[in-house]
């Protein structure tokens, strides 16, 4: 008898780590690779926020804290939800965790029985279906193809909602699209959900920042106020002020909800890290400036990489609004074949066709749930990314 547990085999190891895994392998062997796998900015995290966490470590801020963030953390995080999105939370509705993944986790632990149905618009970030097998719930994805700009319609998610449906889960800007709803788009969607009172809204705004041609960023109680308590938004550090290492992430909602994420907490991880909720303080009650700095850079990166990809023979590449992806679909590829003999049947096949010609590494589509598609990270450095791109269309060049 095997010593693993059956909901094991309810998921799978995250994808986009096993590609980062693989790239790493290879650059080990001594191949020159380009990795364009990995959800993280390529910044350094600031000097000030860097520097709040030293005198956190000098002056004994090293001790556990409350389970779900320290006062200081809660009060910022209060302050940035009134200043950025209009939402009043106060401390008590507030849950610190070890990441934004941890609180998503969390929440899904502490709300769904064996059963409860939770919409993912496809394509998702690869953790929402298995966070939510492991909760025991079961995951309803709805396609959003890209004629629709990888959005979900309105029409579709009244089709999915069910007597079972308990959340609806919301990632805007999109990991892997980066497509971004409008203030009109997002209405349409919680006008929806005004008309079913048994399901609340998950929002992950991690990209909030990184939101480029003027876009304006709206998450789902700030569009519709009066589904504020069934509501969990969702957000963290990790992205916006490029601290993906200190793992801290944190949600507003319902008091009554955010009490139970604790609970679960204080039986698994208790408290973040002291000296990161420290840090934390600093990013979001310091200077933001940054930030729009770092997101014109990004948005650079956006246009050189959508312009290359777009000469590429048998791609595809839509422009999203935000994030640091983009996901072009390789249709154009299918059915044709490598110059060693092999025909690319999927998305699949194609991403191993570039890591092993062209030593290039981006995670195929179906990982997130929508094919033949793939995902480029573009937070890396352009150079790299202008050789990533020339590489692909090498690779494309040579199929037949
Ligand atoms: C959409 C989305 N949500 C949540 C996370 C988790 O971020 P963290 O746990 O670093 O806060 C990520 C990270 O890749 C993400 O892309």
């Amino acid at each position: 008898m095997s010593i693993l547990a059956s909901r094991l085999s309810r998921i799978k190891p995250s994808p986009t780590i096993a590609v980062t895994n693989k790239a790493r392998e290879l650059k080990a062997a001594g191949r020159d690779v380009i990795g364009l796998g990995a959800g993280e900015p390529d910044f350094d995290t600031p000097d000030n926020i860097k520097a709040a966490a030293i005198k956190a470590i000098e002056t004994g801020d090293t001790k556990y804290t409350a389970v779900d963030g320290t006062p200081a953390l809660k009060k910022a995080i209060c302050a940035k939800f009134a200043r950025e999105n209009g939402l009043t939370y106060t401390p008590d509705q507030i849950t610190v965790g070890v990441g934004g993944k941890q609180v998503l986790y969390n929440a899904l632990m502490a709300t769904l029985n064996p059963g409860d149905e939770v919409i993912i618009p496809a394509p998702y970030w690869v953790s929402y279906p298995d966070m939510v097998e492991l909760a025991e719930g079961t995951p309803v994805t709805v396609s959003c193809p890209a004629e629709q700009g990888f959005k979900l319609q309105p029409a579709d998610l009244e089709k999915a909602i069910t007597p079972k449906t308990k959340w609806l889960i919301l990632n805007s800007p999109s990991n892997p699209s980066g497509a971004a709803y409008t203030r009109a788009e997002m209405k349409a969607l919680t006008d929806v959900l005004v008309k079913h009172p048994h399901v609340w809204v998950m929002t992950d705004d991690m990209y909030e920042h990184l939101l480029y041609d003027g876009l304006e960023f709206v998450t789902p109680a700030q569009v519709e106020p009066s589904l504020y308590d069934r509501t969990l938004t969702v957000n963290g550090v990790s992205k916006s002020y490029a601290m993906t290492g200190w793992r801290i992430g944190y949600a507003g909602g319902p008091k009554d909800l955010i009490k139970a994420i604790g609970v679960i907490q204080s039986q698994s991880t208790s408290n973040p890290t002291s000296i990161a909720q420290a840090a934390a303080v600093e990013a979001l009650n310091g200077p933001q400036d940054f930030i729009k700095e770092r997101a014109e850079v990004f948005r650079q990166r956006r246009d050189l990489v959508v312009s290359m990809l777009n000469q590429a023979t048998g791609l595809s590449c839509p422009k999203p609004e935000g994030a640091f992806y983009v996901y072009p679909s390789c249709a154009g590829t299918i059915g044709k074949t490598t110059p060693d003999g092999k025909v690319i049947e999927s998305d699949e096949d194609f991403v191993t066709y570039l890591l092993e010609s062209e030593g290039v590494a981006v995670v195929q589509g179906s990982a997130f749930g929508l094919a033949p598609h793939f995902r480029i990270s573009y937070a890396t450095s352009t150079e790299a990314l202008e050789e990533a791109c020339r590489r692909i269309q090498r690779a494309c060049g040579n199929l037949r």
